[in-house]
């Protein structure tokens, strides 16, 4: 292994020692979810047992509009936690991504822990990722169809991680000609193309210029829930950058800003970062998600009650969404998007 390949492997399996150890989480900024409140529906006629959470994600057919958040893969320790995960997605059947496959770029080393997903989610959406950082790396579009292959990809996600380039010490900094590069993947290659930041947010103006290169879904990743800023501090033990620990824009101010865009856009809009319960998650399709996805919370749940617990913590979070839908008046999903939540401000 040569040196450069060790750094990447060895990122991983800090990365997954801390988000599971270290409290990592936002300090004093939340998710803004805390910020609204469901208007109650005392003249509900909704049908409990009639409400279907039953989607599409692209062209398959999904159980939950849910997805378990790209996290990991290229070090040993995720061949284990991608099967596992693999398999609740599977038995769910929702999406699921697999981490950066920067590392499977680098050498055929830990080629399973990427494919054990493909292997153990036969039916369901899986989605390959690599970040913005490498995509302008590259002269061709060739190795990202090896990566597409090696988990039979249904959509690519590219993520945007400005600030942790910025706070790694091995990091890379250097975006210059991300679009044009975004432009010609999308065009050379044959599934959609999602992008989405890790933990700080996607602006609307951000999201525009990503759709208006053909960009199919916008995965905000906001901040209020895992801090990406304070991995890498804790990781280089080094608090210099104590102010980035809460940077970015909440998960539910780039939802309600990014929803702004489907009047003009067709894409898929995935709420995420901070998504930790069933209200988180039925406030981001309220205030317009299409789709939910959590990260840190479910590799927590996986450690601690394995694949039945990764399985109960969702299906317990679509029971509570069915409640808070009865309660708001809401048939679907569409029905949960149409002005049933509001500022708790204006509760006073
Ligand atoms: C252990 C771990 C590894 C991650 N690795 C990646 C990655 O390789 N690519 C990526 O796009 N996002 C990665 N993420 C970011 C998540 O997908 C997500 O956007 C972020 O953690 C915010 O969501 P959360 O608050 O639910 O954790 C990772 C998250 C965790 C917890």
């Amino acid at each position: 292994m040569n040196k450069s390949e060790d750094v990447t492997s060895q990122r991983k399996k800090e990365h997954l020692e801390l988000s599971l150890k270290a409290d990592v989480s936002f300090k004093t900024k939340t998710n803004g979810f805390d910020q609204y409140e469901f208007i109650h529906n005392a003249a509900t006629d909704v049908e409990l047992d009639k409400i279907s959470f039953e989607t599409k994600f692209f062209k398959k057919k999904i159980n939950y509009p849910f997805i378990i958040s790209c996290m990991t893969g290229g070090t040993e320790e995720a061949e284990n936690i991608n099967a596992q995960l693999a398999i609740a997605a599977e038995d769910l059947k929702i999406p699921i991504g697999v981490g950066s496959q920067r590392q499977a770029l680098e050498n055929k080393n830990y080629k399973n822990s990427y494919n054990i997903i493909r292997k153990n989610a036969k039916s369901v959406p899986v989605l390959g990722n690599l970040g913005a950082a490498e995509l302008v790396k590259l002269k061709s579009s060739d190795p990202i169809k090896m990566l597409i292959e090696l988990i039979e990809a249904d959509a690519f996600v590219i993520h945007l991680n400005p600030l942790q380039e910025l706070l790694q010490p091995e990091g890379n900094p250097y975006f210059k000609g991300f679009l044009k590069s975004l432009k010609k993947l999308i065009k050379e290659i044959e599934i959609p193309v999602i992008v989405k930041e890790i933990g700080m947010g996607i602006s609307k103006d951000v999201a525009k210029r990503m759709l208006e290169v053909g960009v199919k879904g916008i995965d905000v990743a906001g901040a209020g829930g895992t801090s990406w800023a304070a991995i890498e501090m804790l990781r280089n033990k080094s608090t210099t950058n104590d102010y980035f620990w809460d940077w970015g824009l909440p998960t539910s101010f780039c939802l309600r800003e990014n929803s702004k865009l489907k009047k003009n856009y067709k894409f898929i809009l995935i709420g995420s970062g901070g998504i930790n319960s069933a209200v988180d998650a039925a406030k981001a399709f309220a205030l317009g998600a299409d789709y939910v996805a959590s990260a840190r919370t479910i590799l927590k749940e996986l450690d601690t009650s394995g694949v039945d617990g990764v399985k109960n913590l969702i299906i317990g979070w679509f029971e509570t969404i069915r409640k808070i839908m009865f309660l708001t008046g809401s048939k679907s999903l569409k029905e949960l998007r149409k002005n049933k939540i509001m500022r708790r401000e204006l509760l006073y």
